[in-house]
C-alpha cells in the first residue's frame, strides 16, 4: 500500500470511528445501576485471571476470593492512573499542528477515557475503600520529544488497551461475576475496540513519520524506541502483580509470592498470550525487529 493510499484509508477509518463514537455516546453517570453493596462471597474476578493462577501458590477459595477483590481494585487503579497520565500527554498534543487533523477523534478518545477513569474509580470508592496509589514507574516519565515522543505515547496507550481488553472481553460476559462488574468490563470492552482500531493505525502513522524525520536529520531512533516499548510491555505485565493486593488478601510473604509467580512458566505463557496480538502488530509494522515474546526472561 502506498503512503497516500494508507493515509486515505486511515482517514476513512477515522471518520467511521468518530461517527461510531457519536452514535454510541452514553452518559457514564447515569448508565449503571450501582447496587447498595456487593454481596459477601462473590467472585470479583474469574480465578483463572488471577495473577497466581496456575502457580499453586494460593489454593484455598477464601484467599482466592479475597485476592479477586484486591486484584480488581489493582486492575481498575491501573486504568485510573495509567490513562490519566497518558490522557494528559494526548491533551498536550491535541491541537498542535501534527495532531490537528486527528483532533476530532482524539476528543472522543479523551471523553471516553475520562468516563472510564470515573467509573473504575467509582467502583473502588463505593465498594473497596478507594483506588490504590499510583505505582512508581521509571518508564512513565521518560521524556522523548518530537515524532518519537509521539510514537511512544501512543504505543503505550495501545499496550495498555490490549491488556485491558484481554480481561474486559472475558469478564464482560462471565456469569461468575456480579452484574455491575460485568457491565463495567463490557462497557469498557465496547469503547476500547474503537480505541485499539484507531491506535494501531495511528502508531504505524507516527512510526513512519518518525522514520521520515530521522532520514532528514541523519538520525536513527528505531532501536531506542523498540527497547523502550518492550520495557514498557514488561513493566505493564509486572504491574498486574501487586504485593499490596496479596498482603490485603491475607497472603503471607507477598513479595516472595510476587517474585515466584512472575517467574512461573505458566505465568510467562500467560503474559505472552495477553501480549501476543500487540506483539505481532509491532513486528508486522516494522516497529520491532524481533518479538517481545522472544526475549529470554522478558518479564523477570
Ligand atoms: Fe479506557
Ligand atoms: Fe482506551
Amino acid at each position: 500500500m502506498t503512503n497516500a493510499v494508507a493515509e486515505a484509508s486511515f482517514h476513512e477509518v477515522l471518520e467511521r470511528l468518530s461517527e461510531k463514537s457519536s452514535r454510541d455516546f452514553y452518559n457514564p453517570y447515569t448508565k449503571f445501576s450501582w447496587p447498595e453493596a456487593m454481596a459477601e462471597g462473590d467472585w470479583w474476578m474469574n480465578p483463572e485471571l488471577l495473577s497466581v493462577h496456575g502457580t499453586g501458590l494460593v489454593t484455598d477459595e477464601t484467599s482466592l476470593k479475597a485476592l479477586a477483590r484486591r486484584e480488581t481494585v489493582n486492575f481498575f487503579s491501573l486504568h485510573v492512573h495509567g490513562i490519566r497520565e497518558l490522557m494528559s500527554e494526548v491533551a498536550r498534543r491535541i491541537h498542535t499542528p501534527r495532531f490537528a487533523e486527528y483532533s476530532g477523534y482524539l476528543h472522543h478518545f479523551i471523553g471516553e477515557e475520562n468516563a472510564h477513569m470515573w467509573f473504575f474509580a467509582e467502583f473502588c470508592n463505593r465498594y473497596a475503600g478507594g483506588v490504590y496509589p499510583e505505582p512508581a514507574s521509571p518508564l512513565a516519565t521518560k521524556e522523548a520529544h518530537g515524532a518519537w515522543g509521539d510514537l511512544l505515547v501512543f504505543a503505550r496507550i495501545l499496550i495498555f488497551e490490549e491488556i485491558f481488553d484481554y480481561f474486559n472481553a472475558r469478564l464482560g460476559r462471565d456469569p461468575l461475576l456480579p452484574e455491575i462488574l460485568r457491565e463495567l468490563h463490557a462497557a469498557h470492552h465496547h469503547d476500547e475496540s474503537r480505541h485499539v482500531a484507531f491506535g494501531k493505525k495511528f502508531v504505524k502513522h507516527l512510526f513512519d513519520l518518525a522514520c521520515a524525520e530521522d532520514q532528514e536529520r541523519g538520525h536513527d531512533g528505531r532501536a531506542g524506541a523498540e527497547e523502550y516499548i518492550k520495557a514498557y510491555m514488561t513493566y505493564s505485565v509486572q504491574s498486574l502483580y501487586n504485593p499490596r493486593a496479596y498482603r490485603e488478601a491475607g497472603i503471607v510473604e507477598p513479595l516472595t509470592v510476587r517474585r515466584t509467580a512472575l517467574r512461573h512458566p505458566v505465568r510467562e505463557e500467560f503474559h505472552h498470550r495477553v501480549m501476543a496480538r500487540v506483539d505481532r502488530f509491532f513486528v508486522a509494522g516494522g516497529i520491532f525487529t524481533t518479538p517481545w515474546g522472544a526475549l529470554d526472561g522478558a518479564v523477570r
